[in-house]
């Protein structure tokens, strides 16, 4: 009855299990992975937010495929603020960056076309591949002092059916920003190859240390390039449902990859006319959104570096940018076990990094945007079980 692609295991895995069992018996949580900006306390201006949304202009239907043009010369001054010209032309609006994945997955391949991604790496990936009929190949990043791309383990996975190469930029979770010579290397095998670029920038704005480069892939000429970021973590407003995504490159290569991808927007216009008036308001929230998650996200850190210090059996990796940390623990167990334990034992709730496809067991990621009081009480707890 039902197609190849939607044969996914919709068993709960343990973890889920156990903590869905924890919550049943009403024991108390301190939950260090939660990940909407809209439960974490921070300050919105709901006015401001509210009023934008009941724009008379939304009671005229009047679709544009590539978006209403003022909320993409929105989006093009969010780029020219980082000294950057993105022309409105090259900007598609959508409805998430997961839909601006799956327009670019369905316009480079075929199915059973291959596409390259980071590991370890953002855990939904998997579904978007399968629902496009796209077979994902995994590129290691490796840590050492910080994380850098494989470049010889990634040209080793490049074959005849490779479209394209996605960078994470920041990654999620380990929070590092792909490098100027890494860009140089990328456009040279990509363009050399045919293949093409696929960059996801959703915590661009979220820079941990001071003074990190943080280019933009937005204006990438020297491969077909797909940008995309969102309003999701930029103004933290995942319930707007409001992405983007950005061709560049060689221009015959980018206007042809537009044409297309504007067939694909037109044949669905998901974005309804309240959201994309409202876009250069819900922009402007950035301002306010990114100081307040970057004070919290630059304490939590602080408070882990604090508790880490006093022991000496767990340490983190280098987080340059993002919301999320990562931990290196003993290896003595699954940390899909460990999870488990520290749901039963400590009360506390972490990922384990197996969810993000580490390459090794040891890690743990623990979300930064977590309010501060339950981060210092959850770390404290973590730790407790080394
Ligand atoms: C790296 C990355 N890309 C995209 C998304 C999803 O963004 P959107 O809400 O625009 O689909 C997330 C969400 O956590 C993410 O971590």
């Amino acid at each position: 009855m039902f197609a190849d692609r939607t044969n996914w295991n919709l068993k709960a895995n343990p973890l889920s299990e156990a903590l869905a069992q924890h919550r049943a018996e009403g024991k108390p949580l301190l939950d260090l992975t939660i990940s909407n900006p809209t439960e974490c306390g921070f300050d919105y201006d709901s006015h401001a937010i509210l009023q934008a949304l009941a724009n008379p202009a939304s009671l005229t239907y009047d679709p544009d495929p590539r978006g209403l043009l003022g909320a993409r010369q929105a989006v093009a001054a969010y780029y020219a603020a980082r000294g950057v010209a993105v022309p409105a032309g090259n900007i598609i609006l959508t409805t998430s960056t997961s839909e601006a994945y799956s327009f670019v997955l369905r316009t480079l391949c075929n199915p059973g076309d291959e596409i390259l991604i980071p590991e370890p790496s953002y855990p939904l990936f998997a579904f978007l591949a399968d629902i496009q009929d796209v077979k994902l190949v995994r590129y290691p990043l490796d840590y050492d002092y910080g994380w850098q791309i494989n470049f010889r383990a990634l040209q080793q996975r490049v074959t005849p059916r490779t479209r394209g190469v996605i960078v994470v930029h920041p990654n999620n979770p380990t929070g590092h920003f792909t490098k100027p010579h890494e860009l140089e290397e990328l456009n040279q095998i990509c363009s050399a190859r045919n293949l093409a670029i696929i960059a996801d920038e959703v915590f661009l704005d979220f820079a941990l240390q001071v003074g990190q480069p943080s280019f933009t892939f937005a204006h990438n000429s020297a491969a077909l390039t797909f940008t995309m970021s969102g309003l999701s973590k930029i103004s933290g407003l995942p319930q707007m449902k409001a992405a983007w995504l950005i061709g560049s490159g060689p221009d015959q290569l980018k206007s042809e990859a537009l044409a297309r991808l504007e067939i694909i927007a037109d044949t669905y216009l998901s974005m309804n006319a309240p959201v994309q008036h409202s876009i250069p308001t819900l922009l402007e929230q950035r301002h306010s959104f990114q100081t307040q998650l970057l004070a919290r996200a630059k304490k939590n850190l602080a408070e882990l570096d604090r508790q880490l210090a006093k022991q000496q059996s767990c340490s983190r990796l280098v987080a340059e940018a993002g919301w999320y940390a990562v931990l290196r623990v003993p290896a003595t167990r699954s940390d899909e076990e460990l999870a488990i334990d520290l749901i039963v034992q400590k009360h506390v709730y972490v990922h384990p990094g197996h969810f993000y496809d580490f390459p090794s067991e040891g890690f743990l990621v623990v979300s930064l945007i977590t309010r501060e009081e339950q981060f210092a009480a959850g770390v404290k707890l973590l730790l407790s079980m080394f």
